[in-house]
């Protein structure tokens, strides 16, 4: 039997290496797909690229922006079915001088935004009494980083556990919340590293390469499908065997 998609999924970070990869499966899979970024030509460009059915400005870390976007949404298409909240900041200042700022603007944008987007779609989502919602963590979350700092870490821990109170509070209304960990990926945020860094990371994978943008996005959409209906609270690590827990 075919596997019912998801009719309408918002994406945030959809300008991004991760997030635009998805957008780029949804589509391709017959969802109406609403890109998210920080800036209006951001978005655009994305959707263009994609083929991306509606593109808005919304900056993450705003509850204003997250009802907007949610109601834009609901306004153009009728329904919310799906969120991607693949929105993000990276942070690789090392513990002895990140200062407070950059602590507070990396846990502002990783966590805060991604808590207050989910907050958002709830409100739809849990009314209609359906629901399908991706998380990104990170494997920097679950050992503490390996390039990354301490503050981006701490912000991936954070939607690792946000995910999961998530999941318990939305459970109970037919909305299913979960978690997608990518390891080292050739996409977005992680195309800066050293190459110094890439082999030692590649080396420690036991698939001994870096992941695809496109590999995230394949757990994400089955995540957003019926395929995975009885998950929920769950973390899907997509590593290459990186870590194995
Ligand atoms: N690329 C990797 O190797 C990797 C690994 C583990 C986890 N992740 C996670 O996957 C997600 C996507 O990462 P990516 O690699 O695509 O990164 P990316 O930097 O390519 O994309 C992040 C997107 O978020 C947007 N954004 C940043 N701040 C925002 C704000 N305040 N409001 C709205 N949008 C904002 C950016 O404009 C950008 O388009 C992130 O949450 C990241 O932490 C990525």
């Amino acid at each position: 039997m075919a596997t019912p998609r998801p009719r309408v999924v918002l994406v945030t970070g959809a300008a991004g290496g991760i997030g635009r990869a998805c957008c780029r499966l949804l589509v391709l899979r017959g969802a109406e797909v609403v890109l998210v970024d920080r800036e209006q030509t951001l978005a655009a460009e994305a959707a263009a690229a994609v083929g991306g059915q509606l593109a808005l400005a919304a900056d993450v870390t705003s509850e204003a922006d997250a009802t907007r976007v949610v109601a834009q949404t609901v306004a153009a298409f009728g329904r919310l079915d799906g969120v991607v909240a693949a929105a993000g900041l990276y942070q690789g200042t090392p513990v002895d001088s990140i200062t407070a700022v950059e602590w507070d603007r990396i846990q502002a944008v990783n966590v805060r935004g991604t808590f207050i987007t989910v907050q958002a779609a709830l409100r739809t989502m849990i009314p209609a009494g359906s629901g399908s919602i991706v998380t990104l963590g990170s494997i920097a979350g679950q050992v503490g980083g390996l390039q990354s700092g301490a503050g981006y870490a701490t912000s991936k821990a954070a939607v690792i556990g946000m995910t999961k109170a998530l999941a318990r509070h939305a459970g109970p209304h037919g909305v299913r919340v979960n978690c997608v960990n990518p390891g080292f990926i050739d996409a977005g945020m992680s195309v800066g590293i050293s190459a110094e860094d890439r082999e030692r990371t590649i080396a420690a994978t036991p698939l001994r390469r870096a992941g695809t943008a496109e590999e995230v996005a394949e757990a994400v959409a089955w995540l957003l499908s019926d395929a995975s209906s009885f998950v929920t609270g769950a973390h899907v690590d997509v590593n290459g065997g990186l870590l194995m827990d």
